[in-house]
């Protein structure tokens, strides 16, 4: 056992008797990007994390605590700078840094940057949300998911930092849990070699700060943190595929075990993340469902379709016949989300609802009326989908923008989706992937049926990409950007198709 006199102790100072070390010199630290989230009318969070070594446990760095200046300014020459602050790095965290800068003006564009140990990062540019009496006439975003690192490139981040937009929802699968090979997947023309680390599945904390590290190397994928503000909530994969709740994917895994896992995998989501202080998580258990305001335009309800929902009906996968999902008792949301999210959509005094979750919401048969349904998505939590589409139908402008599934899909919302002739009560723009299931194709016999068979489907493709969406005050156009591919570099952009739906008569029209 080492024993420390207690002068040597106060020398230390007492850094020592919380663990940590005199921080050593380092060599550039900002390998990972910079980013940020959460828009605010006079606040952004701002984010990086100190990695000199990016793919080694703790990032090649020792348990020493870093400073971390940061610097807003007007101009991206940072001759105007107008806020500035010193952060710091804490190895319990990572090393992460998560600036919560206020003072700032609505609507406005600032640029950012970090300095530490004599090192200063790249330049990130983000955006403040409309004052909250304002009356913007526009929103500008874009729906992006489902980012496998080991399925392809990373293009479609690269066109989209070239769109005009006020902001980027993320709807989940940042990263992947399962084992990485050397080479990193289909990434077979990089010279990337991985240590033998990444062969594991992650569970520990350790290696899901790596895989974040992994993912958070890509330029493509940092050039569009650093363009705009990102609003992010998660899906499965950030801890494993398919759990619910406390409920792994494979039950022969004790729940408390479970627990452990899905503690870390939080812990590194909130680290990896621009997001606030005071969403961290505590233990297996971290609030991630939040309102964000775009003046009177519209309000954004980020969900948290995992955390809380009821194990998957029928024992999960494509089922027919399965009574069970039609269980009032059985959620999606949890009681408390749910309640909290119905709560605000009937008193919003904003034009638009705007949904931001992860699985499709509107009913996708797979075949005839006996067809089978997706127990993971919301048509297997039909209790929980009606409330929402009930609301929906007496407070005009629901959204509802979804990730997950590795397709596009363009949707009219209906209380009964087996009653075409009845009103739609809102849209769902469901986004493909970034990179996840490869290059993909345009149509395929399973897209083909699904469209026959849901005739409140107006695309079916199974493409990647993004949304770009432009929410206006009366209306709301949707463009699917799609890739020519993804397992090579270079892939090129186009729009497959556009739509458009009107705020107090939804349904979606081709533009
Ligand atoms: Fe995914």
């Amino acid at each position: 056992m080492l024993r420390l006199s207690r002068r040597r102790l106060l020398t230390l100072g007492g850094s020592a008797l919380i663990g940590t070390l005199p921080a050593p010199r380092i060599t550039n630290p900002f390998t990972l990007g910079v980013a940020s989230g959460d828009p605010l009318p006079d606040g952004i969070l701002l984010w990086t994390r100190l990695a000199p070594k990016p793919l080694e446990p703790a990032g090649g760095l020792p348990p020493a605590e870093y400073p971390v200046e940061w610097q807003v300014s007007e101009n991206d020459t940072f001759t105007k700078v107008i806020r500035t602050g010193t952060a710091t790095a804490f190895p319990a965290y990572g090393h992460s840094v998560h600036a919560d800068v206020s003072g700032l003006r609505p609507a406005t564009e600032y640029f950012y940057r970090f300095r530490s140990q004599g090192h200063l990062s790249p330049i990130g540019r983000t955006r403040t949300a409309p004052a909250k009496t304002a009356a913007p006439r526009a929103l500008r975003f874009a729906v992006a998911s489902c980012q496998a690192y080991t399925d392809g490139y990373y293009d479609a981040w690269r066109h989209l930092t070239a769109e005009e937009l006020d902001v980027v929802f993320f709807l989940g699968d940042y990263v992947y849990e399962g084992a990485i090979n050397s080479v990193g997947g289909s990434r077979m023309d990089s010279s990337l070699r991985l240590p033998d680390t990444f062969e594991l599945e992650t569970d520990t904390l350790d290696l899901y700060r790596m895989r974040y590290a992994l993912y958070r190397t890509d330029p493509d994928l940092q050039a569009a943190h650093a363009a705009f503000p990102w609003i992010l909530t998660w899906d499965d994969h950030e801890v494993q595929d398919n759990y619910a709740g406390d409920a792994p994917r494979f039950t022969t895994i004790p729940e408390n075990d479970f627990l452990v896992r899905r503690a870390n995998a939080y812990r590194a989501y909130w680290e990896n993340q621009p997001l606030r202080w005071p969403r961290q998580p505590a233990g297996p258990d971290m609030s991630l469902h939040r309102r964000f305001r775009f003046g009177d335009l519209a309000h954004a309800y980020v969900l948290d379709t995992r955390q809380y929902r009821t194990d998957q009906a029928c024992g999960d996968g494509l089922r027919a016949g399965c009574d069970d999902r039609n269980n009032p008792d059985r959620t999606l949301l949890g009681a408390g989300q749910r309640d909290w999210l119905l709560r605000r959509m009937g008193r919003s005094e904003a034009r638009w609802n705007l949904l931001a979750q992860q699985v499709m919401m509107a009913e996708c048969r797979y075949g005839g009326t006996a067809g089978r349904l997706d127990m993971d998505k919301w048509d297997g939590y039909a209790a929980d989908r009606r409330r929402i589409l009930e609301m929906a139908a007496v407070e005009p402008g629901t959204v509802v923008i979804s990730g997950d599934i590795h397709n596009n899909y363009a949707a009219d919302l209906r209380v009964d989706f087996g009653r075409p002739e009845t009103a739609a009560v809102g849209v769902e723009l469901v986004g493909t992937s970034i990179t996840s299931g490869g290059d993909g194709s345009d149509t395929t016999p399973q897209l083909d049926m699904q469209r026959a068979f849901n005739p409140h489907l107006r695309l079916a493709n199974g493409q990647r990409g993004y949304l770009r969406c432009e929410l206006g005050r009366d209306s709301i156009r949707a463009d699917y950007r799609v890739m020519s591919e993804v397992t090579r570099r270079g892939g090129t952009v186009s729009t497959r198709a556009s739509f458009v739906s009107e705020r107090v008569r939804p349904g979606l029209v081709t533009a």
